[in-house]
């Protein structure tokens, strides 16, 4: 198949990740997925290590996992493969057959995640999902159960001037005009609800800079208060077992 066939047949899918599929053809996400990769700090290597990616929707960190040698990787999703969300499984589906990769895919949702279910995992990768849930508690438990050696948390964060483990709630569409956006814990709440679940070494790797939050509030692009917008942002937490 040529690029320009999979150019072709790319522009027919609505992409939420912009995924690299070789050959000058690179899918038109509406997010920014190559620069949150690098605040991940995923290993460099991840030879004869299993990932789970929970919420993969259309398989970037799944590819790059297994790009990075991973011995096996599953990509698992349902609220944008086949639920209330506007995308689809097609961009997962096609991306995998173009970069001929063997990532193993099963439809669960988050409340499905479990040993029975799953089995356990050396790495989880739980990007972009946590702020979307109801009971946002019960998911990291979910992810702590079927972790063995580092879980990835990747999520937005609110309420950083609080020391104590804290977490906004937000009605409607509050955050960003996206009303399937419930919940902004603080990093003092990741920590402590991840060291209940069960992490014995937890490290936040990234967070967005008191900087760039201070930009982004006086753009008021957020449609928040400035004093609000300041306090939110996007971190990412390395909880080891
Ligand atoms: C912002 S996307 C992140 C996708 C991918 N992990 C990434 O980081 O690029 C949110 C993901 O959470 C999943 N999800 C699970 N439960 C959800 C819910 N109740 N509402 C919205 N999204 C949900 C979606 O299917 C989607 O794959």
């Amino acid at each position: 198949v040529s690029p320009a066939e999979i150019a072709a047949e790319a522009e027919r899918i609505r992409w939420y990740q912009t995924i690299d599929l070789g050959g000058g053809v690179v899918t038109k996400g509406v997010d920014d997925t190559p620069k949150r990769l690098s605040r991940l700090r995923l290993p460099e290597s991840l030879a004869g290590s299993t990932v789970l990616d929970v919420g993969a929707w259309d398989g970037f960190f799944s590819f790059e996992a297994e790009r990075r040698g991973a011995s096996r990787v599953l990509a698992t999703d349902h609220f944008s493969w086949s639920g209330q969300g506007w995308g689809s499984k097609s961009g997962f589906e096609f991306a995998r057959r173009v970069l001929n990769s063997k990532v193993e895919d099963l439809e669960l949702d988050v409340p499905e995640i479990s040993p029975s279910t799953v089995g356990t995992w050396d790495v989880v990768l739980f990007l972009g999902v946590l702020y979307h849930l109801r009971d946002p508690l019960g998911a990291i438990e979910k992810m702590a159960a079927v972790t063995s050696r580092l879980l990835v948390l990747e999520t937005a964060v609110d309420l950083l001037f609080l020391r104590r483990p804290a977490m906004a709630y937000y009605p409607g569409a509050e955050l960003g005009g996206d009303p399937t956006n419930w919940c902004g814990p603080n990093i003092a709440w990741l920590e402590a609800v991840l060291r209940e679940a069960g992490f014995k070494r937890i490290e936040c790797v990234y967070r967005h800079s008191l900087a760039r939050r201070l930009a982004f509030s006086l753009s008021r692009a957020g449609n928040a208060g400035f004093l609000t917008a300041l306090a939110r942002g996007r971190a990412v937490i390395h909880g080891w077992k």
